[in-house]
Order: structure tokens, then C-alpha cells, then sequence
């Protein structure tokens, strides 16, 4: 698969199959992440991976979270600007109407809502999952070297056959996910990553993107 391939056929699959990830395939993948660029080359991101029985332990104790109405663990970093400003407003709109078109849920329908959110702490179904920390003394450059050496995992995993989900949504459960692995003290829990094979008889969602005009500026001479 080449480069460009994996990029565009990488998108965020909120329905996998049950079947295994071998270990060695995620070996393989994070070994060839970790030559993912950072700045001074801190290589900042830590990464758990999760899998078998300490995966279905933590889908449970998140299950009895959700469906207790527990509420969210207090937030150790904001997920998004408290007001959205255009266009980014406007594209967060078009994509929560994408994705409940997409499951035949209409917007006003807060329940049904709630309940494909829910897939969120099952790893919709996914056999691995992936979370990635960082040090709480890391600033932005070190945020944006943990997103590219996430992005990376997510290219290689295409070119294994494999798809993932990043989910920031894992952060609200923080201290369940930390229940299960144990992270020092001074890592904040950035977000997981479902890791699986597409579940290709389920809905799934091609989001669309903005017109290259619109956040490219080619300045030329
Ligand atoms: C850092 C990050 C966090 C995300 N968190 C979630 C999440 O918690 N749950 C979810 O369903 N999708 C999540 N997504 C997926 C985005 O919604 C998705 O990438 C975006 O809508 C573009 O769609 P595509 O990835 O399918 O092309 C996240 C994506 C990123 C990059």
C-alpha cells in the first residue's frame, strides 16, 4: 500500500470485528512509528496497548460508568476552545450531521445520541486499543509531535490491513483507564486508539474536507 493510498483510505472506523490483532503486528507498527519526528527529538508520546482480558476489564468498568450516569472524571485538558469560531463551528456542525445521518439518528434524538457516544468505551467493538500520554510538563510543540506520532500509527496500521479510531473521548474516563494501567503520576492521558479490523457490514462514515482554498495558502513567486 503506498503512502497516499494509506492516507486516504484511513478514516475513523466506529465498528470492528471481534478478530485478534497479533501482537507481532502491533510490535511491527509501533516499532516503525517510533521513527515519527519530534522536535530536539524528545520522542514525548508514551503509549499503552491494551489487549485480551485488561481490555475487556476496562470495557466494563466504563460500561458500568456509562450506564450508571457516572460523571465525567474532572478534565485535565480542554478537548476544544470553549466557543468555536468560524469555520471551525461550522465543521464540527457538518460533522455531527455526517455522523448521525450516517447511523439514521436524527439530531434532535438525544438518547440514540448518547448511545452511539456509548460505543466510545467499548472500543466499538475492537479487540485493541491504544492510549497515548504525555508528560503534564510538555507544551504545545511536544501536543503536536504526540498527534503526528499518532498519525503515523494510523498510516502503518492501514498498511497492515488493519483501521483504528483516535478517541480523545477516553480522557473523560481517565482515572478508569489509569485503574487498569497504572501511568505515573506525571502523564496525562492525551487519548486511546481502537485498534481492529473494519467491520465492513456496518454504516460507515466518509467525512468530507474543506476546499484545499480554504487551508492552504500557496504563496508563490
Ligand atoms: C485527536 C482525535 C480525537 C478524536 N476523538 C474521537 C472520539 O473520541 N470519538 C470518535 O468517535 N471519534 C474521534 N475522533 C475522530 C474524528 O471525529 C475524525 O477523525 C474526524 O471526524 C474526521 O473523520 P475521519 O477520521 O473518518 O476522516 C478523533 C480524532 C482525533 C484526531
Amino acid at each position: 500500500m503506498d503512502v497516499y493510498e494509506a492516507v486516504t483510505s484511513r478514516h475513523a472506523v466506529r465498528a470492528f470485528t471481534a478478530r485478534p490483532v497479533p501482537k507481532e503486528v502491533l510490535e511491527r507498527v509501533l516499532s516503525a512509528a517510533a521513527w515519527s519526528p519530534s522536535g530536539s527529538n524528545l520522542q514525548p508520546w508514551h503509549a499503552y496497548v491494551l489487549t485480551g482480558e485488561p481490555l475487556a476489564e476496562l470495557k466494563k468498568r466504563a460500561g458500568k460508568r456509562v450506564a450508571a450516569g457516572d460523571p465525567w472524571d474532572e478534565r485535565e485538558y480542554e478537548m476544544y476552545p470553549p466557543a468555536l469560531k468560524s469555520p471551525y463551528h461550522e465543521r464540527r456542525s457538518a460533522f455531527g450531521k455526517e455522523r448521525y445521518s450516517a447511523l439514521g439518528v436524527a439530531r434532535e434524538d438525544w438518547e440514540a445520541r448518547q448511545r452511539a457516544a456509548s460505543g466510545n468505551w467499548q472500543c466499538f467493538g475492537a479487540p485493541a486499543a491504544l492510549f497515548c500520554y504525555i508528560d503534564r510538563d510538555m507544551g504545545r510543540p511536544q501536543w503536536a509531535d504526540t498527534g503526528m506520532y499518532l498519525q503515523t500509527v494510523m498510516l502503518l496500521l492501514r498498511a497492515e490491513g488493519l483501521h483504528s479510531c483516535p478517541q480523545m473521548a477516553w480522557s473523560v474516563y481517565r482515572e478508569t483507564v489509569a485503574e487498569i494501567l497504572s501511568p505515573p503520576d506525571e502523564l496525562i492521558l492525551f487519548c486511546g486508539m481502537s485498534i481492529g479490523f473494519e467491520d465492513v457490514t456496518a454504516n460507515s462514515l466518509r467525512t468530507g474536507r474543506a476546499p484545499l482554498d480554504e487551508t492552504v495558502t500557496f504563496v508563490e513567486g
